[in-house]
C-alpha cells in the first residue's frame, strides 16, 4: 500500500497541569490514505477538535508522532512545516473566521498572500474558486454581508484556494439550514470525487459521517470503533445505532 498521507502513533494531548490537568487524547494510532474521505465522530468533549488540530499540524502532542506523507512532523524545520501546512491543507474551521472588514475576495485568497503570491495571481485563482462555488458575484462584497450558507461557501473558497490535497472541515455544517447543509456537503463530496481530495470531516451529522468511507469514533480521548463503507441515508437508523457500538451513556440508556 502506498504511505499514508497522515499517520499517527500513539498520540497524546495532555492539556494544563497538576490539579487543571486534562487528558485530551490518551494514545491514537491510525493512517488516513490519499484520497479517502474519514469522518470523526463521537459526543462533545471526546477530543475530535484537538485531534484535528494535531493532524493539521496546528498544534503539537504531549506525545506520540504525527507523520505527514512518512515524515515524522516533530523532525522538520518549524518553517517546512508552516509551508507544508499552507501548501498541503485546508480548513474550513468555524474559529477560522472571515475578516469582517475584508472583500469576500481578499478573505479567500489570505493564503496565497500567505503563499508570497502576487496581487493579480491571486485575484484570478481567487476568483476562479469563487466561480467554482457559484458565488463570484459577492466577490467585493465585506464578508459580514452574507448569509449563513454563502459565508460558508466563502470558507470553502479559502480552503481551495491553495488546491489543497487534504481538507480539514470541523463541523462544516454545524450552522446551517438542511437545505444548504446539502450544498456545501455536496461541495465538499464533490472535489473528494472529481479531483481526489482526501477529505477529514468533524461532525455531528449522521448523514454527512455516513457520507464518508470511514468513521472513526471517538470517547473520552480514544478511538473505540471504526467503521468502513459508505451509508445511504436509509440504512442509518439500523447501521449507525450507537448502542450497538456501546456509545452510549448510561443514562441514555435508561
Ligand atoms: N485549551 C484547552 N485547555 C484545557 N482543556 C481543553 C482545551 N481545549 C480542549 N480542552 C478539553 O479537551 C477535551 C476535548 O476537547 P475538544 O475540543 O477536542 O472536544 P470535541 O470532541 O471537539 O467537542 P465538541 O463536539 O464539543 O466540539 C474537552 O474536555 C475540553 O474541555
Ligand atoms: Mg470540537
Amino acid at each position: 500500500m502506498s504511505t499514508p498521507v497522515l499517520e499517527t502513533e500513539n498520540l497524546v494531548k495532555v492539556y494544563g497541569r497538576g490539579a487543571a490537568r486534562f487528558d485530551a487524547l490518551k494514545g491514537l494510532t491510525f493512517e488516513i490514505h490519499d484520497g479517502e474521505s474519514v469522518a470523526i465522530v463521537g459526543k462533545s468533549g471526546s477530543g475530535k477538535s484537538t485531534l484535528m488540530h494535531l493532524l493539521a499540524l496546528l498544534d503539537e502532542p504531549t506525545a506520540g508522532v504525527v507523520a505527514l506523507e512518512g515524515s515524522p512532523v516533530s523532525q522538520l524545520d518549524p518553517k517546512k512545516v508552516s509551508r507544508l501546512r499552507n501548501e498541503t491543507f485546508g480548513f474550513v474551521f468555524q474559529q477560522f473566521f472571515l475578516n469582517a472588514n475584508q472583500s469576500v475576495l481578499d478573505n479567500v485568497t489570505l493564503p496565497l498572500k500567505i503563499g508570497g503570491w502576487g496581487r493579480s495571481q491571486r485575484n484570478e485563482r481567487g476568483m476562479e474558486v469563487l466561480e467554482q462555488l457559484e458565488i463570484a458575484d459577492k466577490a467585493k462584497n465585506r464578508a459580514t454581508d452574507l448569509s449563513g450558507g454563502q459565508k460558508q461557501r466563502v470558507c470553502i473558497a479559502r480552503a481551495l484556494v491553495n488546491r489543497p490535497s487534504v481538507i480539514f472541515a470541523d463541523e462544516p455544517t454545524g450552522n446551517l439550514d438542511s437545505a444548504t447543509s446539502e450544498v456545501v456537503e455536496d461541495i465538499l463530496f464533490g472535489l473528494h470525487r472529481d479531483q481526489g481530495i482526501t477529505l477529514v470531516v468533524v461532525t455531528h451529522d449522521e448523514e454527512l459521517a455516513g457520507r464518508c468511507e470511514r468513521r472513526l469514533h471517538m470517547q473520552d480521548g480514544l478511538i473505540v470503533a471504526e467503521e468502513h463503507g459508505v451509508i445511504t441515508p436509509g440504512q442509518l437508523d439500523t447501521t449507525f445505532d450507537p448502542a450497538q457500538l456501546g456509545l452510549e451513556d448510561e443514562e441514555d440508556r435508561a
